[in-house]
């Protein structure tokens, strides 16, 4: 018969794994060039507003569905739906994640790379952010070096998810998130004293909401949603691995609150360095990798600060592929009784092969750095169109699907067993029932029309 399914050892460690999941570059490269080009303060606060009443309850949603199935997302809806379609919304999460791998991974192989630069000193003090652009370019352009990072980080991540979720998964998260916190603050701390870093606060936390518009609420959403890994089940995953007794929506507090701390200091650390420099905040994704070399070029120590920083990246970034990868290990376990090795093996060896398109976008291939028509880079596209909308939608279905088809007095019951007390329940069954999938349709509407997001 069929092995017993793994389980989280305790609360901390489960928190511990969603957070990692949760922080990623999400959190400290995309959050501040977002930030960044959508003008700044205003748009802090209205991510804040999409995490409380949108991020928040679906987070309780998927948790509550993963822990009452414990199944991965296809099982989870087939279980509780049965013969109906509903089990294509966790299909197409499934297929969305390893998506978001393949490309997520190209990023992440980055950050070693970068990691593996700092440390052997190829950023002199005589760094301008001139030459720092031409290494940046040079180096993603490379087709073997995103080749080779893209393939060494899938390995580090199946490497940790064949463990299995307490001894790999929940194992590492321990290690590696109290780490990731301890850097984050010395390096915040660095940036907030140098000279002329008050420009940069300024500019993070003074809004000024004339420059925002319906399109700052669109991008806002797709941040948040991608931040908290909601959208495509990894909660659901992570949820069905939660024991009976633990609290759901404390958990879900904790993570959710532990990812908004993340992005709002990696803000902190970003913004005030960017101003003391006199660079530009709208630099976009090039953002950190550009950007901060010149930085730690320049301030005493920057060596260790800037191997810090990338050391820092690696293992946000680790913590939340080892999740992606995760889902559709699950999906192959759970329905198809494939061991966890073969899952692991087979579907991060697909990530990769799918992922060298997105490696070869940024001037490698001609025609994946342009595609035909489309004009972007196909990580470019791959990220609007699987971390962006796939992810809107997957959660605009996922709340109606726990308001309209499970119903919420099955998600209560399912909260507070064992004697546990659900916390705001009145206020999360309001807000998921009445705000949050008319918020997101609104939006998810509103970008398909205006295509504001191409
Ligand atoms: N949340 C992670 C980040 O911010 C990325 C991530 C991990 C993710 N798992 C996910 C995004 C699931 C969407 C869905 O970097």
């Amino acid at each position: 018969m069929s092995k017993p399914r793994g389980s989280w050892g305790s609360q901390l460690g489960f928190i511990l794994a969603a957070a990692g999941s949760a922080i990623g570059l999400g959190n400290i490269w995309r959050f501040p060039y977002m930030t960044g080009e959508n003008g700044g303060a205003a748009f802090v606060v209205i991510y804040i507003v999409c995490v409380i009443i949108i991020g928040l309850p679906i987070m309780v949603a998927e948790l509550a569905i993963g822990r009452h199935t414990e199944k991965n997302p296809v099982g989870a809806f087939q279980k509780l739906a049965p013969r109906s379609g509903w089990f294509l919304v966790g299909l197409l999460g499934v297929v969305t994640g390893i998506g978001i791998l393949s490309y997520y991974a190209v990023i992440a192989g980055w950050t070693v790379g970068y990691l593996v630069k700092t440390l052997t000193g190829s950023f002199s003090v005589q760094m301008t952010p001139e030459t720092s652009k031409e290494i940046f370019t040079s180096f993603v352009k490379h087709p073997l070096n995103s080749i080779i990072c893209l393939f060494a980080f899938l390995a580090l991540t199946a490497y940790v998810v064949i463990g299995g979720v307490s001894k790999g998964i929940e194992r590492w998260s321990k290690i590696l998130m109290p780490t990731l916190f301890i850097m984050l603050i010395l390096l915040t701390l660095r940036s907030v004293t140098l000279p002329g870093a008050v420009a940069g606060l300024k500019f993070y936390l003074q809004p000024d909401f004339t420059a925002i518009s319906l399109t700052t609420f669109a991008k806002a959403l797709g941040q948040a949603l991608f931040s908290l890994s909601l959208g495509m089940g990894a909660m659901i995953t992570y949820g069905s691995y939660i024991r009976k007794e633990e609290n759901l929506p404390i958990s879900a507090a904790w993570v959710c609150l532990s990812d908004l701390s993340v992005a709002l200091i990696a803000g902190l650390m970003i913004f005030p360095a960017l101003f003391a420099m006199g660079i530009n905040p709208q630099e976009g994704a090039g953002l950190v990798f550009v950007v901060l070399p010149t930085i730690f070029a320049k301030i005493p120590g920057g060596l260790i600060f800037g191997s810090g920083f990338f050391l820092l990246l690696v293992v946000a970034a680790l913590t939340s592929t080892i999740s992606l990868l995760e889902v559709v290990v699950a999906f192959l376990v759970d329905q198809y009784r494939w061991s966890r090795r073969k899952a692991v093996v087979s579907m991060s060896a697909l990530a990769f092969l799918l992922g060298i398109p997105s490696a070869l976008s940024f001037g490698a291939s001609t025609w994946f750095s342009q595609l035909p028509l489309i004009g972007k880079g196909f990580l470019d596209l791959a990220n609007i169109i699987l971390g962006n909308y796939s992810l809107i939608f997957g959660s605009l279905l996922i709340a109606i699907f726990v308001s309209y088809k499970w119903g919420l007095q099955a998600v209560e019951k399912e909260v507070m067993r064992e004697g546990n007390v659900f916390y705001f329940r009145i206020t999360w069954a309001f807000l998921i029932r009445y705000i949050t999938p008319f918020a997101i349709l609104a939006i998810f509407v509103y970008i398909i029309v205006t295509k504001n997001y191409f």
